[in-house]
């Protein structure tokens, strides 16, 4: 359990911060620039600005930081700015799908809303050499956990009037 515990914060501690810190800034700068896409809907809407990506980075960066330090080593800097650039990334593919498919921001699209950037992050790791076949029970749980803490966090969020919708 403990090991499972110093495992997932490692691994997961980092994107999850880039995932959690955007909604925080309250942006407003869209990072689409109020654009659409061929489809006349918006290319990602205005649920992905420039201020949420900056603070996404800075949230896995110190996140990061910490992780390198309770490991004693300079690696997991790297790795986690790694999985949390990639968390960011999938969370803006995510929303790139989501407007393809007529949905508006702030539209639900269960499990995708949920982890999109668990999948980016994951697939890092694993090109990072950090998850192997070994892990997939881990992974597996993390996927779970974090679906749950996602559910929850966001109705926080809601209830704090962070977030206009309550996924
Ligand atoms: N956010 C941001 N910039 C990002 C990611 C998130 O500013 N790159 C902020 C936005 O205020 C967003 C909130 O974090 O509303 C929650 O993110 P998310 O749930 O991913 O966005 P949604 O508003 O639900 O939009 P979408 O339908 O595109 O997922
Ligand atoms: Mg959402």
């Amino acid at each position: 359990m403990v090991e499972y515990i110093l495992w997932f914060l490692t691994i997961y501690g980092p994107p999850m911060a880039s995932n959690g810190f955007p909604v925080l800034v309250r942006g407003e700068k869209p990072l689409d620039k109020g654009k659409n896409f061929i489809d006349n809907r918006r290319i990602l809407g205005d649920g992905k600005t420039v201020e949420g990506l900056a603070a996404g980075l800075l949230g896995g960066y110190t996140a990061s930081l910490s992780v390198a330090a309770l490991r004693e080593s300079f690696f997991y800097i790297l790795a986690g700015l790694a999985a949390s650039a990639a968390a960011l990334l999938g969370d803006i593919a995510a929303s790139f799908i989501k407007r393809r498919l007529g949905l508006e921001r702030g539209a639900p699209l269960p499990l995708v809303d949920q982890l999109d950037f668990m999948v980016a992050a994951t697939l890092t790791y694993m090109a990072l050499g950090l998850i192997g076949p070994g892990d997939a029970g881990y992974v597996a749980y993390s996927f779970i956990i974090v679906a749950a803490l996602h559910v929850a966090s966001n109705n926080i969020a809601y209830i704090l009037g962070l977030k206009q919708t309550r996924w």
